[in-house]
Formats: C-alpha cells, sequence, structure tokens
C-alpha cells in the first residue's frame, strides 16, 4: 500500500476496506467522484449510498458540477461530526468564496445572518428566536391551523375523483400554514404558493429568479404589515424578541424558516403517503387499526429521510476524522440516509424485521446543536394533513406503483415529483360527507384567529 494519509486533500488510511486500499491516494480523482445529482442518484440513491461505504465512513462525492464535497455515510462518524462544534464550524464564508456565484448549491449553503450557517453565541442568538416563537404556540394551535387549511385544499379536489397529493396536496399544506403562523390572512397563501412552490419546481434560472422575487416580495410586504400592527405571530414574535433582530437578520431568520420548512415538510408528507398508499397494512386503520399515519412518519424518517444530505460543516482546523484527512474549511456533508440505512433498508410495503432497520434513533432531523429546532411541530403538521386526508378519502389509492414513481434530482432533498391517486369523488350536496360542509365538527375555528392585522379571508 502506498498511501500515507496526509493534511494535504482528502487522502484514504490504508485498509479500511479492501475496495479502499486498491484506491490512489490523492482524492478526490475527478473520475471517481460520485455525483448526488442527476437521473441516476435520484432514481436509485440507495444504490449509490451502497458504493460509498466501499470508501469508508466518508466518500468524495461531487453534489453540483466542478463543486466536490466528502460525505460522512457512516452512524456514528455522523453522530461525532454534529456534536463536535469545535472542530466543525457550519459557518460557510470561507468556502463559498471558492464557488461560482451563480452555483446552484448556493441558496441552500450560502451565508446569511441566519441559525443556520453560524455558530457560537450567534447561532444560540438566532436558534432562540425560532424555538422561542415557535414554543408559543399551543399544539392545539398548530392542528386546527393544519386541519383547516388541510380541508380547504381536500375541498379543491374531492368531486374530481383524482389528484396529484405531491402539487395539490403535499407541496401547499405546509405553506398555507406557515402563512397562518406568520400572520396572514387565507388571502395572501396563493402569493406564498407561487413563491415557494416556485422555487422548489423552478426548471430554468429565469423560473428560479421570478420566484425568488415573488418571495422577497411576500417578505417585504409580511414585515411592513406587522410593522403596522403587531399580532398573534411568528413575525411579531420575531420581531419583539428580546435577541432584538436587526432588519436584515429579521427577514433572514423568517427565510430561513419558511425555506428550510417548506421542502422538509412536503417531502414527509409525500413520502409517508406513498409508502401508505403502498402498503394494505395502512388499510386496515380505517377500519382496524392497522399502521398509522404515525407510524407511515416514523417509518419515512428512518428509511426515506426528507432531507437526504445536508448539515455541511468545515472543519476549523486540518483533521484527521474516521480515516480521512479534511483540509481546514473543505466541505463536508452528512448523509442522513445512507447513515440511517447503514444495517439495511426497509423498502415500501415491507414489514420492517423483513429485512430493514427495524426502528429507533435515526438522523432524518440531524443531531447536535443544529438539528432541525422545529421537529415537533413538523410532525403535528405531517400527522393531522395525513390524518384528514385519509379520513375523508378513505378508498384513496396510488394510480402508479410505488417502484415507478419519480423522485425529484438534486443531492439534499428526497421528494417526489407527482403522487397520483384516485378516490371515489364526494360530491358538494353529499350531506354532511364534505370537508366544507358547515356540519362538519370541526369547522368552528375562524381561519385567521392568529392575524390580528388583516380582515379574515378565505384560502385562495
Ligand atoms: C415546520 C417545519 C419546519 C421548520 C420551520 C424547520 C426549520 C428548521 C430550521 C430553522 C433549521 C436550522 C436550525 C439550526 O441550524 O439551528 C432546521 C434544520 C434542519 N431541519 Fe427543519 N424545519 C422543519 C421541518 C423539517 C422536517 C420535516 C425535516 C425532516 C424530517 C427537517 C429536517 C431538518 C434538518 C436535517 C436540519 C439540519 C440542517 C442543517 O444543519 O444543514 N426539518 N429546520
Amino acid at each position: 500500500m502506498t498511501s500515507t494519509p496526509g493534511p494535504d486533500g482528502t487522502s484514504r488510511q490504508p485498509g479500511i476496506s479492501s475496495t479502499t486500499a486498491s484506491l490512489p491516494v490523492a482524492a478526490p480523482l475527478a473520475h471517481e467522484v460520485i455525483p448526488l445529482y442527476g437521473a441516476e442518484f435520484a432514481a436509485d440513491p440507495y444504490s449509490v449510498y451502497d458504493r460509498l461505504r466501499e470508501y469508508g465512513p466518508l466518500a468524495p462525492v461531487e453534489i453540483a458540477p466542478g463543486i466536490g464535497a466528502m460525505l460522512v455515510t457512516d452512524y456514528r462518524a455522523a453522530l461525532e461530526l454534529l456534536h463536535d462544534p469545535d472542530t466543525w464550524s457550519k459557518d460557510s464564508r470561507a468556502w463559498q468564496a471558492t464557488v461560482p456565484p451563480d452555483s446552484p448549491v448556493l441558496p441552500m449553503m450560502g451565508w446569511r445572518p441566519n441559525a443556520l450557517v453560524n455558530d457560537g453565541d450567534t447561532h444560540r442568538r438566532y436558534r432562540q428566536v425560532i424555538t422561542e416563537s415557535f414554543s408559543l404556540f399551543t399544539p392545539h394551535e398548530l392542528r386546527e391551523h393544519t386541519r383547516q387549511v388541510s380541508e380547504t385544499l381536500i375541498a379543491r379536489f374531492t368531486s374530481r375523483g383524482q389528484v396529484d397529493l405531491i402539487a395539490e396536496y403535499a407541496a401547499q399544506v405546509p405553506v398555507l400554514v406557515f402563512n397562518r403562523l406568520f400572520g396572514m390572512p387565507d388571502s395572501y397563501s396563493a402569493q406564498l404558493v407561487t413563491a415557494l412552490c416556485g422555487m422548489l419546481d423552478a426548471n430554468t434560472p429565469e423560473e428560479a429568479v421570478t420566484a425568488n422575487e415573488a418571495f422577497s416580495a411576500y417578505i417585504g410586504e409580511l414585515i411592513g404589515t406587522k410593522q403596522v400592527q403587531r399580532g398573534a405571530d411568528l413575525t411579531s414574535w420575531y420581531m419583539d424578541h428580546p435577541a432584538g433582530l436587526t432588519p436584515e437578520e429579521l427577514a433572514s431568520e423568517i427565510v430561513v424558516t419558511m425555506a428550510a420548512g417548506h421542502n422538509a415538510t412536503t417531502n414527509l408528507i409525500g413520502n409517508a403517503l406513498a409508502r401508505m398508499l403502498s402498503d394494505n397494512r395502512y388499510y386496515s386503520t380505517l377500519s382496524s387499526g392497522g399502521l398509522t399515519p404515525r407510524d407511515a412518519l416514523h417509518d419515512v424518517l428512518q428509511n426515506d429521510p426528507p432531507m437526504s444530505n445536508l448539515s455541511p460543516h468545515f472543519p476549523t482546523r486540518d483533521v484527521f476524522f474516521h480515516g480521512t484527512w479534511i483540509r481546514a474549511g473543505q466541505l463536508v456533508l452528512i448523509s442522513y440516509a445512507a447513515a440511517n440505512t447503514q444495517h439495511g433498508r426497509t423498502a415500501p410495503g415491507e414489514a420492517a424485521s423483513a429485512g430493514g432497520s427495524g426502528g429507533g434513533a435515526h438522523l432524518a432531523w440531524s443531531a447536535g446543536p443544529h438539528a432541525c429546532p422545529v421537529q415537533n411541530p413538523a410532525l403535528l403538521i405531517a400527522t393531522t394533513a395525513i390524518e384528514r386526508l385519509t379520513a375523508w378519502l378513505s378508498d384513496i389509492e396510488l394510480t402508479v406503483p410505488h417502484d415507478e414513481l419519480v423522485w425529484r434530482h438534486g443531492p439534499f432533498h428526497r421528494g417526489l415529483v407527482e403522487l397520483p391517486a384516485r378516490f371515489t369523488p364526494i360530491t358538494p350536496d353529499q350531506a354532511g360527507a364534505t370537508p366544507w360542509a358547515s356540519s362538519s365538527p370541526s369547522s368552528s375555528t375562524q381561519p385567521d384567529a392568529m392575524s390580528t392585522a388583516r380582515p379574515t379571508a378565505s384560502a385562495s
């Protein structure tokens, strides 16, 4: 073996595996770096993770053409890194200076004055604003908002008998909930859907710019509205938090809350529905109490985590980590998906004991100081959305087999392009059987209970 690990790159330690032993020292060699973007990765990321594991706990990858990173695929190495903020920084500024300014990964990883990309006391200050503000909502309020927006959305397609559960449901529930939590009336939700769903679906740089402009316009209007009149909402609580955010920090904290939450919650709902609707064990829940939406959500967090690879970190010094030298400032990502499924994966429709990891700990929320601060609210939103859908459309089923579903491209998320389903249509004249019927047991709460600034309006 010729290799001598040194802090001059990402060279492998000899003897980690037979495959590793035959790898050249200098790393990562361009032709060996495995891309985490494109159709092949999107179609079967778990085979790619199997290949990456042959390198040992870390492997060289590309997250966009020409943008390399080391990916941690080992569960214990991931935990160790995530719990060692002295060695591993989240501050992306030095790395960002080495990346083309129009790189597609910068929207996810670029530096801003918010919780996601700062360390230490600065991070704690930003994070407290988010955790303490979310804690002012009771679970009952969150559930009610989610129930109402879910039923508003369901009502739009019940008479059709078919629906794309991503575009028409999973992608919209979090947006409509955020619009309310941040204190805007439902009449503003369409603007936020255009912005957030537009950013998710942008196929060209021009579409991305248009969606970004729509998002900036929405945030500007949101802040302007709450400057005039505060309410019992996240925007007002962020503004008045003792941390004393500057206007730039305020905007950045609102943006990171919505941007971090939207895609992940969409994928959580979408991936869980995809598993439920292709597995007969869930159909029995409707009559005989078999597996529940909670089971599906846990199954997804373990086996198809909504964020697959993220937690960008940069070592503060050259470090020899689980057999690999990493240079100070070099980009390292955590593969929650690979770490979770290191000892097996439960495929959709498969009982956990049939071969996959049967539950227990997972890294779907990350871990350590930057772990998702909104786990319980996110789970509550996803659970309520799924429960309302399956309660109203009890025979809903997929129109394509699970293994023919198409997944979004990209290194960071695990989410479906669409989730076509069919069901027996419900018509509005079926008294008491429609989500929007006044006899609905849960139609008593005012839609705009959280907003004090503007008159109530229905979701559009
Ligand atoms: C209401 C919905 C959600 C909101 C508002 C939200 C918000 C946030 C925020 C603000 C952070 C940054 C925390 C920090 O750096 O200290 C974060 C991190 C994270 N969230 Fe969430 N989140 C939501 C839902 C989800 C869901 C459904 C998942 C996946 C199961 C998820 C997974 C993560 C992960 C993995 C991180 C760490 C990212 C990193 O360090 O790069 N989040 N979230």
